[in-house]
């Protein structure tokens, strides 16, 4: 599996103090408020997981399935949902947790959908950032990195769902999408 690495970008110990600061940083703003965290499935659940660790206040926890890339590097543009939430999202303080912001597409979908329920709020957290690559506009309010223009796995994130189970994010090296 490593030998499809090409390059380590993010190493498990600055994800770690990275996502502590984040965490603290939620801490604050949420203080007091009803939050609902909604992890992005699939690649968000590794992020997610040690996020809410560092969030010190109750706080609850869904699931939201959507899907924007086939098994392909290319967003395909079409927004799917295959899990909704359980739960109600009316008056409540919510915080969408996702992976990665490429286009957009996904997350500028979720938020039209999500605002229709009427939140009290609603933000967005992401793990990584790929800002060059923005289709359709976003405002993500806790960003983790913002990394150059390159398909990146591990650490949640797949390539034809593979590798999501790495503790790092690194490089797909280019002879992997041959495959
Ligand atoms: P967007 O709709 O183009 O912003 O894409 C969002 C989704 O595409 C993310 O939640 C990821 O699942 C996937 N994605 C985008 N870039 C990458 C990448 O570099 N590696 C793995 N998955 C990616
Ligand atoms: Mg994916």
């Amino acid at each position: 599996m490593l030998d499809k690495v090409e390059k380590i970008l993010i190493d498990e110990e600055k994800l770690r103090n990275r996502i502590r600061e984040m965490g603290r940083q939620i801490t604050e703003d949420y203080r007091g408020k009803d939050l609902i965290v909604i992890c992005i499935l699939k690649g968000a659940i590794l992020f997610t997981s040690d996020l809410v660790k560092e969030i010190k206040l109750p706080l609850s926890i869904d699931f939201m399935a959507v899907s924007s890339y086939g098994t392909s590097t290319k967003s395909s543009g079409v927004v799917r949902i295959l899990k909704d939430l359980d739960e109600e999202i009316e008056g409540r303080h919510v915080l969408i947790v996702e992976d990665i912001v490429d286009s957009g597409l996904t997350l500028n979908y979720l938020t039209e959908n999500l605002l229709s329920r009427k939140p009290a709020s609603l933000k967005i957290c992401c793990c990584l950032d790929k800002p060059e690559r923005r289709m359709a506009p976003v405002k993500v309010n806790y960003v983790g990195f913002n990394i150059p223009d390159e398909f990146v796995i591990g650490y949640g994130l797949d390539y034809a769902e593979k590798y999501r189970n790495l503790p790092f994010i690194g490089v797909l090296s280019k002879d992997a999408y041959q495959e």
